[in-house]
């Protein structure tokens, strides 16, 4: 399938979690054969061919961080939100669109030195990618970039991440 009829599958559902809040969900996406690899291959592309491991924030930055090591051969870090890890080697708090969150890094799945690549579904505000690159430098690591499915340019997340590189695969 062709990336930008794959992308089509995303769903606009309005006043989500909140109202006047518009969601972009992938659920459909997620759920189409075609559309799932034609965006799994596309992300593969723009992770650096430097990285040693791929970063995918919960929940559905999981799935494509998955699908994503598995086609280029790399492992993912989890990145969690709070209270669901037995042991912890790191958090940072921040600011949602919609409410405030945290994110959380398992200890023992990054070394000092080694190359990240962040993944993740949706590039907001910025405030989830930017606190999980922070997250992974504080534990010494290197972010080689960002890469998301949908970056929705009108609030900003791309001017957060300045210095980054950041690949979205469409901008809304
Ligand atoms: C959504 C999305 C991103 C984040 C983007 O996650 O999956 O992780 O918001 O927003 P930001 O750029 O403004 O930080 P959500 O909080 O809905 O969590 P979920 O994936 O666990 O449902």
């Amino acid at each position: 399938m062709e990336l930008d009829k794959a992308l089509d599958l995303i769903a606009d559902v309005p006043d989500f979690p909140e109202p006047g809040v518009l969601f972009r969900d992938l659920s459909p996406l997620f759920a189409d054969a075609a559309g799932f690899k034609a965006v799994t291959d596309a992300l593969a592309d723009t992770v650096d061919p430097g990285a040693d491991l791929l970063a995918g924030v919960e929940a559905r930055g999981f799935l494509l961080a998955a699908a994503v090591g598995y086609a280029r051969g790399l492992g993912v870090a989890l990145i969690r939100k709070p209270g669901k890890l037995p042991r912890v080697a790191g958090r940072v708090g921040y600011t949602l669109e919609y409410g405030t969150a945290t994110v959380e890094l398992p200890e023992g799945v990054v070394l000092p030195g080694q190359r990240v690549a962040v993944l993740d579904d949706v590039l907001a505000t910025g405030g989830t990618v930017a606190a999980t690159c922070k997250l992974l430098e504080d534990a010494k690591v290197q972010v080689t970039g960002v890469s998301v499915v949908m970056e929705l340019g009108a609030l900003g997340g791309r001017s957060v991440l300045e210095g980054r590189r950041v690949e979205a695969l469409r901008v809304c």
